[in-house]
């Protein structure tokens, strides 16, 4: 079964949108396997936005991820990968589709409150990053 990583960011998390993150992704029927909530430091942010590294917004991008505490879960189910993203809508929430996370919550292209892998092997890395065998539950 795919799994993906999502991260309810610090924007997010301060906006009080932890419950409504999950609610749209357990309704969408994807299952919650692994949930925690963690302040990711500096070092850990640059680690994991390592693709980012040398471009323009990756000093404020893990400024920000490490700016206050951020709910991280993986979601297990059919083509999760492309239903979060989906779910999430576009980086850019003025590009996002009416009815998305992004589009609904996110102040701007870098504070949009949520984050989903965006492929098999990124969601591998994503997902072992911040978890290990037994914080993740088959049920
Ligand atoms: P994410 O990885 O967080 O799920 O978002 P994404 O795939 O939609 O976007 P990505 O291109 O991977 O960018 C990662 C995060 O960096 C911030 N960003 N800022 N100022 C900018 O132009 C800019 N571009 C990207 C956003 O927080 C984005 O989610
Ligand atoms: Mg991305």
């Amino acid at each position: 079964m795919e799994r993906t990583l999502s991260i309810v960011k610090p924007d997010g998390v301060s906006k009080r949108l932890i419950g409504e993150v999950i609610k749209r992704f357990e309704g969408s029927g994807l299952k919650v396997i692994g949930l925690k909530m963690i302040w990711i430091d500096k070092k850990e942010a640059e680690g994991f936005y390592a693709v980012h590294r040398g471009k323009p917004f990756f000093e404020s991008l893990t400024v920000f991820m490490s700016s206050g505490p951020s709910v991280v879960m993986v979601l297990e189910g059919d083509g999760v990968i492309s239903k979060t993203r989906e779910l999430m809508g576009a980086t850019d929430p003025k590009k996002a589709a009416e009815g998305t996370l992004r589009r609904q919550f996110a102040a701007d292209i870098e504070h949009n409150i949520v984050h989903g892998s965006d492929a098999p092997e990124t969601a591998a890395f994503e997902i072992r990053y911040f978890f290990n065998a037994l914080e993740m539950f088959e049920y």
